[in-house]
């Protein structure tokens, strides 16, 4: 870094925006408009790419009131081509392996990454393999994998078994593997806080909160930020917070127990299927992240993850489980005056809703949580879910419908 002569960060900033209006196919593209920061290509003629970023920021108007923080806003990550934030370091990573000449790239996925992989390597004309747990991720993921037409294995283990298969195979076959520990899709990854830091002129929140998995999200925004910081182009950093789900939770215990000096895998278990994540790679950076910009790390629980989740679906949002983290996580953070309500709030949202549509009819149908999971959280869950009914095919029972709605 401190040998990259800074650029004129006024015609960056100019640059980057004025790309928006070009005709061009990668001006077009969210994270190739930023390409004076993404050093990774000799060949632009290799850009794989489908129009990925440009994702919108939404200002949540109804959270904003319950919780207290005026300025809340979600950048939707789920409105990318494939309907994840993957797509964003799946255009580089996959470029890249283009470049080198590989036929084959590979994956461990609890879903979005295999989607995305797949539907990168398909434009390019390249060939697939996809590693996914077996009966542990949505549906939504594992048929966009099937339709983009990567060989999709699906095996008898977890996420962390997938990675330790995949570990073997990559050592044995011309495969490039692009999990998350590929360098290439961080930098991709970083796009997302260039666009927040845009949207709001370069001024830039003062929190972002992030779902943990794997815990490359974290770090790659991380990155971004103080480079962005590096370069001229903004004064300062937000704190950047990463939740986890309960059951899924071995950064969050790491800090607590020994300051994330070390990291005690676990058995993984959530409902949040894409963040189903015992081992994560890349928990030493986010450790780091967190510590660097003044963040923390939360655990929500599975009541508080699905009430979180048909929040956002009743501001016209939506989003899947494991990008509901973030929401329910927030709550904690302003029950504990971590975040202030003259401050500004991003979350950054992951995964499109129909990711995992059977999460969500269960939800509304009152069969996805037990009693004994809803954590005194009843009366409000059940406040989000009465718009659902089967009925006759009968006018008067929609109209009685109808009016008990209105009256509710
Ligand atoms: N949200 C969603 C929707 C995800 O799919 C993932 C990770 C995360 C959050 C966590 O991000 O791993 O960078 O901390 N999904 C990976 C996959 C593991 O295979 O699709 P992370």
């Amino acid at each position: 870094m401190a040998e990259i002569r800074k650029p004129n960060a006024g015609a960056m900033r100019w640059l980057w925006k004025e790309r928006c209006c070009s005709n061009v196919e990668v001006d077009q593209s969210g994270v190739w408009r930023f390409r004076e920061l993404l050093h990774i290509l000799r060949d632009e003629a290799n850009i794989v790419s489908l129009r990925e970023g440009n994702t919108p920021l939404y200002h949540l108007k109804k959270i904003s009131q319950s919780t207290g923080i005026e300025q809340l806003f979600a950048k939707h990550q789920g409105m990318n081509p494939t309907g994840s934030f993957k797509d964003a370091g799946m255009t580089t990573a996959l470029s890249v392996a283009r470049e080198l000449g590989f036929e084959w790239v590979a994956c461990a996925s609890t879903g979005n990454t295999s989607a995305a992989m797949a539907a990168y390597a398909a434009r390019a004309g390249m060939r697939s393999l996809v590693l996914i747990p077996e009966g542990k991720i949505a549906w939504g993921k594992l048929s966009q994998a099937m339709d983009y037409g990567a060989v999709t294995l699906q095996l008898r283990t977890d996420f962390d078994g997938c990675v330790r298969i995949l570990s073997d195979v990559v050592k044995c076959a011309p495969v490039y593997l692009l999990n998350s520990v590929n360098p290439y899709r961080l930098e991709g990854q970083k796009t997302p806080a260039l666009e927040i830091a845009e949207a709001f002129d370069w001024e830039v929140p003062d929190h972002l909160i992030v779902p943990g998995g794997n815990l490359a999200n974290s770090s790659a925004l991380g990155k971004a930020f103080l480079e962005m910081q590096h370069l001229g182009l903004t004064t300062k950093t937000p704190k950047i917070s990463v939740i986890q789900a309960e059951g899924a939770s071995p950064l969050y215990r790491s800090l607590q127990d020994n300051a994330g000096e070390t990291l005690h895998p676990v058995e993984a278990q959530t409902r949040a299927t894409a963040i189903r994540i015992g081992n994560p790679a890349s928990w030493k950076k986010a450790v780091r992240v967190i510590q660097q910009t003044g963040g923390w790390c939360e655990q929500v629980g599975e009541a508080e993850i699905a009430l979180a989740k048909a929040e956002l679906g009743a501001e016209g949002i939506g989003c899947e489980p494991a990008s509901a983290v973030t929401l329910a996580g927030l709550k904690k953070l302003v029950k504990h005056e971590r975040v202030l309500p003259h401050e500004r709030v991003v979350l950054l949202l992951t995964g499109h809703t129909l990711k995992d549509s059977d999460y969500t009819i269960a939800y509304h149908r009152g069969e996805l949580l037990r009693p004994d999971e809803m954590q005194g959280l009843a009366p409000e869950i059940e406040a989000t879910r009465k718009n659902a009914a089967e009925l006759d095919a009968s006018a008067d029972l929609v109209l009685r419908e109808l009016e008990r709605a209105t009256i509710r």
